[in-house]
């Protein structure tokens, strides 16, 4: 410690005629010492004794440096030794500014009956919304399969978020995906799922395609307990030239017990979308009970995942794939559900209600 403050009464030639390195590392030494004296100032009178021995006018450390390495140096070393006492003493400058400005509120609270011993105030630090975290979840086992994410806009066009999924307008389909029409922008509506993707990545990109898509839809629905006019999704599209139901099924298999553990088994019931032939829902077996029959389960020792099926032939011609080249298979999982299903919550309003004492139940 003292030796640093020696040197400082050194000239260039005397210090060894240090390099610009050497220079820095004396800086460096002199900033050290003089914090670690900062730390040891507990009163004002203590404060000014350390300013007028680190900047003061006279025979302080800065004038001493300026006097010695600076005036003595060569020409050409000039320039960066002052630069250097610059940057430097300006830092121990800030320090003193930031010591003055503490014990003047240490003196003010000494004075009063602020008491600094008290706890301060806590900003606590937020989590990952529970949706955000299953997604991510989502991301990680389908990208370990090769699929890729791909996002789509809230607002879509009847043509996307119906026709070209082979529902025509009269279609029955319709019925159960009413949803909100833009008053101010007639002939735009908000998506009632994520399926409108599997047809714009089509008509963009050239078979393979595996992606998925998350986002938010809408569908005119009163919010209750599984129910809510906004949800998310997260749709599912592969397709290629040799791609069969054995890989559809294996691919939700593996998704669900990397989702809900090794042990899950799946099982495929017969369903109906009007974009996919045939169609199925895929079941899970139950993650709480292992299918022996629970209450999440309703004692049926299965929990229904997902709609999903093969790509009907139809779309293709949408989209200009030759469905005699072509074959995939599409699904669309509820991911509120699915966060529902796993982490045991009985209220989807739960997830939107804001309050932290949910939230913070999963960190
Ligand atoms: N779009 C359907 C819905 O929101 C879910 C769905 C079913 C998506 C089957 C698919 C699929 O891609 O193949 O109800």
């Amino acid at each position: 410690m003292a030796n640093i403050l020696e040197k400082t009464n050194l000239t260039f030639e005397k210090l060894g005629a240090p390099s610009e390195a050497g220079f820095q590392a004396l800086f460096d030494e002199l900033l050290g010492v003089a914090s670690g004296e900062l730390e040891g100032v507990g009163s004002t009178e203590e404060l000014e004794t350390f300013r007028v021995r680190w900047v003061g006018r006279n025979n302080s450390v800065k004038s001493r440096v300026n006097e010695n390495w600076l005036r003595q140096a060569p020409p050409e070393m000039k320039r960066w030794v002052g630069s250097g006492i610059k940057v430097y003493f300006a830092h121990i400058e800030e320090m003193l500014a930031s010591a003055k400005e503490a014990l003047e509120i240490i003196g003010l609270a000494n004075g009063s009956d602020i008491d600094l011993s008290l706890p301060g105030v806590t900003r606590p630090i937020g989590t990952r919304h529970l949706i955000s975290q299953t997604y991510e979840e989502l991301y990680r086992i389908f990208n370990s399969i090769g699929f890729s994410i791909v996002e789509g806009a809230e607002i879509e066009t009847p043509y996307y978020n119906f026709e070209a999924l082979n529902i025509p307008e009269h279609h029955p389909a319709r019925d159960n995906m009413d949803t909100f029409y833009l008053a101010n922008a007639p002939g735009y509506l908000l998506r009632t799922h994520t399926s409108p993707m599997q047809v714009r990545t089509m008509e963009k990109q050239k078979p393979p395609v595996r992606i998925v898509v998350p986002g938010k839809v809408y569908r005119r629905d009163n919010p209750d307990a599984t129910h809510s006019f906004m949800f998310h999704q997260l749709e599912g599209l592969a397709v290629d030239t040799d791609i069969t139901f054995c890989d559809f099924k294996g691919t939700i298999e593996y998704f669900a017990q990397q989702f809900f553990g090794p042990q899950t088994r799946v099982r495929l019931r017969p369903s109906y979308f009007p974009f996919t032939e045939p169609s199925a829902e895929f079941d899970a077996s139950c993650h709480v009970c292992g299918g022996s029959g629970c209450r999440t389960c309703k004692y049926s020792g299965w929990i229904e995942l997902f709609g999903a099926g093969m790509v009907d032939p139809a779309v293709y011609g949408f989209v200009d794939y030759d469905p005699k080249r072509v074959s995939g298979f599409a699904f669309g999982l509820g991911v509120d559900r699915l966060a529902m299903l796993k982490y045991g919550i009985d209220d989807l309003q739960q997830f939107f209600r804001n309050d932290t004492r949910f939230l913070r139940q999963f960190p």
